[in-house]
């Protein structure tokens, strides 16, 4: 069902209710998603970006609901990842010459993907589009987070489509910020942020610069995934600019892996300590199996400090311990201090791995960790708050 934007622009996207993993099984989408696609009829008829492949039967015959396809006179793709380009090849085989206007990247992207050629027009920032009253002036957003990526806004309007950029995995039936439940959409916005955008936070300080610096009038801002931007444009604009400068809060993370529950009391121990130190800072203990992956790194995005536990097993740490590591390392956190720790049998190699993983990573590393032989006794259950106490100094040096 499409839906009414403005006079001229209708939503002819897809809510995607059923979707819980995104990027194969990388990003975790527990609220679902949408891929927003845009019409604009003015003198021209232009569609913007299209949806995931697998509803492209459904979105060409909705599409055809709301207009004779021929009448579509130029396509945009503000970004060709596929959940936005996925229905190109069913959408072109019913209008094969319509051009489509796209970053140079894009069009590499596109022939990458689908290996057609297609009426590629390839633009840059600052070039505009007329289509009638209203012009649609390209910015490209390399890097945000795809090298083809570009934003595109239509004056008269004043709406900004971001694509990407400003976007939640958030399926809702409702068009607007302001219809829904804004504590659930930043939540949702913040971990869009933490798990996708974040690696290219230089870029975002400097395109937010540009952006504003072109004094545009933003009445709507229009991502491609979630709602639309009405209400709180200020707010999410404002939050990304913080988010993108070493975004830190009061809190200290503990991840852990465990086999015989030593190292979960290790985990237990030391956040007492930190707890007795620092009683105002916000502590997560957080089983590294128990807990979603990317609800942990948006933990560690929020994270001051973490520390990071595992037992020693076959030489190395766990499986499970090497994944989030990856995952930290790959989102190219700043300005984060880190420890590690863990239990042992014999060989205990566990802490001083994860240790040099971290430092890799760019964490600041404390000290050296702490380590228990096989299972905590309440002597060494004294200690690990100890450790904990002096975690809060050392970060605070
Ligand atoms: Fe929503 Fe980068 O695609």
């Amino acid at each position: 069902m499409s839906k009414r934007v403005t006079d001229k622009v209708t939503w002819v996207g897809k809510i995607d209710w059923e979707l819980k993993k995104f990027h194969g099984d990388e990003l975790s989408t527990m609220e679902g998603s949408s891929y927003n696609s845009y019409l604009i009829r003015d003198k021209k008829t232009v569609l913007m970006d299209t949806v995931w492949g697998p509803y492209d039967t459904e979105f060409v015959k909705r599409l055809k609901e709301e207009i004779n396809l021929n009448e579509i006179d130029y396509i945009v793709m503000n970004h060709n990842e596929s959940d936005h380009s996925g229905t190109l090849p069913a959408l072109m085989r019913e209008i094969p010459d319509t051009p489509i206007y796209c970053t140079k990247k894009g069009e590499s992207i596109l022939r990458g993907l689908y290996h057609q050629d297609w009426n590629y027009v390839n633009v840059k920032t600052g070039d505009e589009l007329d289509i009638g009253d209203s012009k649609l002036i390209f910015v490209e957003a390399s890097m945000l987070h795809w090298p083809d990526t570009m934003m595109t806004y239509m004056t008269g309007d004043n709406i900004l489509f971001s694509n990407d950029v400003f976007g939640q995995h958030y399926a809702s039936e409702m068009l607007y910020d302001d219809m829904d439940d804004i504590s659930k959409l930043i939540h949702e916005a913040e971990k869009y942020y933490t798990n996708i955008i974040n690696p290219f936070s230089t870029f975002v300080t400097k395109k937010l610069a540009e952006v504003q610096g072109m004094n545009l009038k933003l009445d709507l801002v229009a991502p491609s995934h979630g709602v639309i931007w009405r209400k709180n444009i200020g707010l999410i604009m404002d939050l990304y600019a913080r988010w993108a400068n070493s975004y830190q809060e009061d809190q200290i993370t503990l991840i852990y892996d465990t086999m015989w529950q030593s190292t979960r009391k290790m985990a237990e121990a030391i956040a007492e300590g930190i707890q007795q130190a620092s009683p105002n800072t916000t502590i997560k203990i957080l089983s590294v199996v128990k807990n979603d992956k990317n609800d942990i790194l948006v933990e560690v995005f929020k994270s001051k400090a973490i520390l990071v536990g595992s037992p020693t097993i076959n030489n190395g740490f766990s499986y499970a311990i090497a994944g989030i590591l990856e995952m930290i390392k790959g989102l190219k956190f700043k300005n984060k201090k880190a420890a590690s720790f863990g239990s042992y049998g014999w060989s205990g190699e566990a802490a001083k791995m994860i240790k040099e993983f971290l430092e890799e990573s760019k964490f600041a590393i404390v000290n050296d960790g702490i380590r228990v032989n096989w299972a905590p006794d309440q002597e060494t259950i004294e200690k690990l708050r100890e450790y904990g106490r002096n975690f809060v100094a050392e970060i605070a040096e």
